[in-house]
């Protein structure tokens, strides 16, 4: 039994997610973490929501909330939709939690006292109606390079200059619209990153089972231009962790707190050491996965997230473990998700602009939208939801392929031979072959499913439930029970115990679906079949059963014009 680590990228507080944030981490998360625990490894899958930084103030400004208020009402709509999409965390937590708090500050001091931090005063822009330094892209002008009224402080995007708040021509601050702005002096802490380069190499290029994508993106941060940057990990911002040294206050940075990328990371142990208080378990509990010297060094460590993540998960958490001398775990395996387009175009949330967690779960079951999103996962390139690609993907993988298999073969078994599996005959030469060549693909997508490799893993799964359709095909125990009814019998038997075997594998994209089909056969028995054969034995002659309800029903085309013009959004 090994011992698994998995966390998924933590999603910003502000808002609801949309699908292509769902398939970018927390779901092929949620699918890894079943897969393993369905093999009997122990398994800490941990997520939770990333809640400081200015969008998190602003989205509470804009709802008319205290920021705190804002953000514990926004985890919980977050922790309802992940349970309704079934997504199974040991813990889901909040990085402005105490122990995340805690752990933030006890990181900035090591690295503190391991002279990893220097202090480095800037000018920026304060707005004193707003009372608070103005981040660059909340600063907006007129551009002095081509006269555009909306520049931002950062960039003109009408003629794309790059551009510094103070270049701007009557500078307004995009909170309040206030003109009373200065620029101040402020002080800064740096992560010396670039004197971590050679640490962070080393170890970079220890990764080499890591995907290309993902090396390549870390490189490119470590060697263009000028190299790895130190990093500013302060911000003049009310709502954040306080920035402390341990447990001590950090002269010369009162009143401010740790840049979001900073805590955000550390979350994902502070979450463990969350569910440990949740569950009422000591310190030892969460260190088990996460301190090599507390017996974390079995534990493999998997990380998922979209790509855009990469360079924080390669370069600036690793700086931020390796830099505090201490022997806590780093990533063995990260697995990174390309984009998912949403018909046409760009899931676009501010334009309200594709399906929303909330908005897909009201239409359809989670397993419907798992189904589709898993075995389209943008891997090696960007993917594109269609409405036309989702009706034909849940007609026929889901309804026409699995959900007919389980209907038929149940309704056939009840209606000749009763409530019970029948006891006659024996497996013939068909039945050897179907064992066989399940075998096999069951190999294979084992090995999709230990890669991560989710496409192949659902094709695979599909291609599973293929041949038990073939094989009934060409069997056809309704023709063969008018001539040889105890053949008939081991032919249902068998088909019995597949609907089992599909629901153990299957479980992993599509949880409800798989427990409904266990109920049907009145089974708990979850466990692999690692022994083909014999996984197909399991359910004895005289074992009861029920015909389940329909497992899926099919979109029709009124339906899916009807969503199609209903998730539009609103044009720009
Ligand atoms: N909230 C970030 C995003 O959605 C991800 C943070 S991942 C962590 O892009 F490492 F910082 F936790
Ligand atoms: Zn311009």
């Amino acid at each position: 039994m090994a011992r698994i680590l998995i966390t998924s990228a933590i999603p910003y507080i502000n808002g609801i997610k949309h699908l292509g944030n769902l398939v970018g981490s927390q779901l092929p998360a949620d699918l890894f973490a079943r897969y393993n625990r369905a093999l009997g490894h122990e398994v800490m899958f941990i997520c939770a929501t990333d809640e400081h930084g200015t969008p998190a103030e602003l989205a509470a400004a804009k709802a008319g909330k205290p920021v705190e208020a804002y953000c514990a009402e926004m985890h919980e709509v977050q922790k309802e939709l992940a349970a309704g999409f079934r997504l199974s965390f040991d813990h889901f937590g909040r990085s402005s939690s105490q122990r995340n708090h805690r752990l933030t500050q006890h990181f900035a001091g090591k690295l503190a006292e391991n002279g990893l931090i220097r202090e480095v005063s800037e000018k920026q822009v304060y707005s004193i109606d707003d009372g608070r330094f103005l981040p660059d892209r909340y600063i907006e002008g007129t551009c002095p390079n081509c006269g555009y009224d909306s520049a931002r402080g950062d960039q003109c995007d009408n003629c794309t200059k790059q551009l510094d708040p103070t270049d701007l021509i009557n500078p307004h601050s995009t909170i309040s619209g206030s003109t009373n702005l200065e620029v101040r002096e402020t002080k800064h802490l740096y992560l010396m990153q670039r004197s971590l380069r050679d640490k962070l190499e080393a170890w970079i290029d220890s990764k080499t089972d890591w995907p290309i994508l993902t090396t390549s993106i870390a490189k490119k941060w470590l060697n263009d231009g000028d190299g790895l940057q130190d990093r500013g990990i302060t911000r003049d911002l009310h709502w954040g962790i306080p920035v402390k040294k341990g447990d001590a206050p950090w002269p010369g940075m009162e009143g401010k707190v740790f840049y979001v990328w900073f805590d955000a990371p550390i979350e994902y142990i502070a979450c463990t050491a969350e569910w440990a208080d949740a569950n009422g378990l000591g310190d030892d509990a969460w260190q088990r996965w996460w301190r090599t010297d507390k017996g974390a060094a079995d534990v493999t460590y998997y990380q998922f997230m979209g790509k855009d993540n990469v360079p924080f998960h390669t370069l600036s958490f690793p700086a931020t473990i390796l830099g505090s001398g201490e022997p806590w775990k780093l990533v063995d395996y990260l697995k990174s998700f390309n984009y998912l387009n949403y018909d046409g175009g760009q899931f676009s949330t501010s334009r309200g602009r594709g399906v929303f967690m909330d908005q897909a779960l009201q239409v359809l079951p989670a397993d419907y939208w798992r189904w589709w999103l898993l075995s389209h996962a943008p891997e090696s390139s960007d993917a594109e939801f269609t409405w036309e690609n989702f009706q034909t993907s849940v007609n026929k993988d889901l309804a026409d392929v699995l959900g007919n298999l389980v209907s038929r073969v149940t309704k056939f078994a009840k209606s000749k031979f009763g409530d019970t599996i029948p006891a006659g005959g024996s497996f013939g030469a068909q039945e050897t072959a179907l064992i066989a060549d399940l075998g096999a693909r069951l190999r294979d997508y084992e090995g999709f499913m230990a890669a991560m490799e989710v496409r192949k893993a659902a094709a695979e799964l599909r291609a599973i439930w293929v041949i038990g359709n073939e094989y009934l095909q060409s069997a056809a125990p309704w023709s063969v029970v008018k001539t040889d009814p105890e053949q008939a019998q081991a032919m249902i038997r068998l088909a019995l115990n597949l609907i089992r075997v599909y629901a153990v594998v299957s479980a992993p994209f599509i949880p409800d679906a798989s427990a409904a089909m266990m109920a049907a056969l009145n089974c708990d028995d979850w466990s692999w079949p690692h022994d083909t054969s014999a996984a197909l034995r399991t359910l004895p002659a005289g074992h009861g059963f029920a015909v389940p309800e329909n497992l899926f029903r099919k979109i029709t085309d009124e339906e899916r014009a009807d969503w199609q013009s209903r998730f539009a959004g609103i044009r720009a």
